[in-house]
């Protein structure tokens, strides 16, 4: 997020930043990432379904077909699937957009938060909800400076519950 809590615009991100998108590619890999429905379709065709991840949609259109990914119309019924056959070393990733994410902070119990914070202040319609920090400790895991294939400079931070 920017320093707005800013993460979207016009349903696409705000931002190219590819050490983030590293990150987020090897840190989700081989788990489960959960995504809105606006998320799905903001993904260019080719990186979908995303890579060597189980792919799950969320969308109140119960004929929405998503090829690659499992589509579900609440976050229940596919936490209550992916039960059935995630194995002991997957996790799970709530992997947005904003509705999602609130849905995920309001209906699930978080464990873990990967926020990377940019630092920049850009033109969004889309942000990251306030969560309770409190509940929360954080640690610096990457850092990236401005530079010729970053526009921004950025820090990802690692969120774990008390
Ligand atoms: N910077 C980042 O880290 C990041 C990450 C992800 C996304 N984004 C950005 O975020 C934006 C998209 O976020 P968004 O908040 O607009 O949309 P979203 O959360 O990706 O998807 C919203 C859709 O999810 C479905 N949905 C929402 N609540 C639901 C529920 N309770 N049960 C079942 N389905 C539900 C609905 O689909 P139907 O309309 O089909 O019913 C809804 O339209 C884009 O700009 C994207 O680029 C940024």
């Amino acid at each position: 997020m920017d320093k707005n809590r800013g993460i979207g615009k016009n349903n696409d991100l705000l931002w190219h930043l590819p050490n983030d998108m590293r990150f987020f590619k090897e840190t989700t890999q081989g788990h489960v990432v959960i995504m809105g429905r606006k998320n799905w379709d903001s993904i260019p065709e080719k990186y979908r379904p995303l890579s060597h991840r189980e792919n799950i949609v969320l969308s109140r259109n119960t004929q929405f077909k998503a090829d690659g990914a499992t589509v579900y119309p609440n976050l229940t019924s596919a936490l209550e699937n992916i039960a059935k056959w995630i194995t002991p070393e997957q996790k799970i990733f709530i992997i947005g957009g904003a509705q999602i994410y609130s849905l995920a902070f309001e209906e699930c119990d978080i464990d873990e938060i990967f926020l990377t914070e940019v630092d920049a202040a850009l033109d969004a319609d889309t942000f990251f909800p306030k969560f309770d920090k409190t509940s929360f400790s954080k640690i610096l895991v990457q850092e990236q400076n401005s530079d010729e294939k970053h526009p921004f400079a950025f820090q990802i931070f690692k969120w774990s519950k008390h």
